[in-house]
């Protein structure tokens, strides 16, 4: 037997259970994988609180969807993947468990120098971030508005507009800003009076914007005059359609693009803040923090 965290029922942090499962073993094409960090994300706690959210998802099921580990079992000779190796990967609902079993195409090798906590939380955002900011494709000519930069996606999406030779400007709660500042982003807190406070740190103007807060930060970019086309939000909320900008988030992930994420944080090209981690065991608590919304990069599970 292994443990695998579960919920039965939709709801908060308190319907998460740890229970013993039995061991999952790699098929054919298939690696298995020790975990030993998983990362949490608002996806996770969307699908679980909202049955309206995923409507198709079954109950009772498993939690997370990104893992780094050490493979245990391959399930054929073909895979490219040996046993001993440190890899990261994706899956779906599985995550945080003992053991994940995936498709060998699912995982990168983990570059030595990259810290578990690290290499188990950057996929995802990793992934939006890539998506969301080429939808808007910055460059050397533009000034980006970064709604909620400070976390996951937010902090990726703006080394990424930065290193592409825009200038970042990123809305965050003010014990974020002196960070934020390190990164080369210029921060603004979010809130009432959010288009003059963007107007005087940027008077040359907004040319493009990506949204990972909410409705301000786009209705903000219409009053600045943004073009709708240069407008990109992940956040899905009712009303978005009528607004005509763009909603592009994570998608096609590739073992390849994951291992290029993976080897600029390990050489400290991009950076990553570990907000806070948890034994497997504190999973509940772990999502508590997650889900209070206001944290500086990743939330993640370490195991064993
Ligand atoms: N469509 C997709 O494919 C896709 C993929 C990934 C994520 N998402 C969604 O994108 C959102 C962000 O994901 P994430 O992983 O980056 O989340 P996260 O790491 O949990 O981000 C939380 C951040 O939101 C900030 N925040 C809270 N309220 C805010 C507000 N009113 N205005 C601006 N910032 C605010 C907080 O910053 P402060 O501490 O500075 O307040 C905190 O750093 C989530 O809703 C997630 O579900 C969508």
């Amino acid at each position: 037997m292994s443990r695998a965290v579960q919920y039965s029922r939709h709801g908060g942090p308190e319907v998460l259970e740890l229970v013993e499962v039995p061991e999952p073993h790699a098929g054919p094409g298939h690696v298995r994988v020790a975990v030993r960090s998983a990362g949490l994300n608002a996806f996770d706690y969307k699908v679980r609180s909202d049955p309206d959210y995923l409507p198709n998802h079954g109950l009772p099921s498993g939690q997370g969807n990104e893992f780094a580990g050490i493979v245990d079992e391959v399930g054929d000779d073909d895979t490219g993947v040996s046993v001993g190796d440190e890899v990261l990967g994706w899956t779906g609902f599985a995550a945080q468990a003992d053991y994940v079993v995936v498709p060998s195409t699912h995982v990168a090798a983990k570059p030595a120098t990259l810290d578990w906590p690290s290499a188990g939380g950057i996929g995802l955002v990793g992934n939006t971030a890539r998506r969301a900011t080429d939808a808007v494709a910055p460059g050397p000519d533009d000034t980006v508005l970064i709604g909620g930069v400070a976390g996951g996606v937010g902090l990726f999406s703006a080394q990424f507009a930065i290193r592409a030779g825009a200038i970042v400007i990123g809305t965050a709660s003010e014990a974020n800003h002196e960070f934020l500042r390190t990164l080369g982003v210029i921060p603004v807190t979010y809130g009432t009076g959010l288009v003059e406070r963007v107007r005087l740190v940027a008077p040359q103007g907004i040319t493009a914007v990506i949204d990972t807060a909410g409705q301000e930060t786009v209705e903000a970019a219409l009053a600045l005059g943004v073009a709708r086309e240069r407008i990109n939000t992940i956040v899905s909320f009712p009303g978005v359609k009528q607004y005509g900008v763009q909603t592009v988030g994570g998608g096609g992930k590739t073992a390849t693009e994951l291992t290029e994420l993976a080897e600029q944080v390990a050489s400290g090209e991009l950076v990553m803040p570990i907000a806070a981690s948890y034994p497997l065991t504190e999973v509940r608590e772990a999502y508590r923090r997650l889900e209070s919304r206001h944290l500086l990069g990743k939330v993640v599970l370490l195991l064993p």
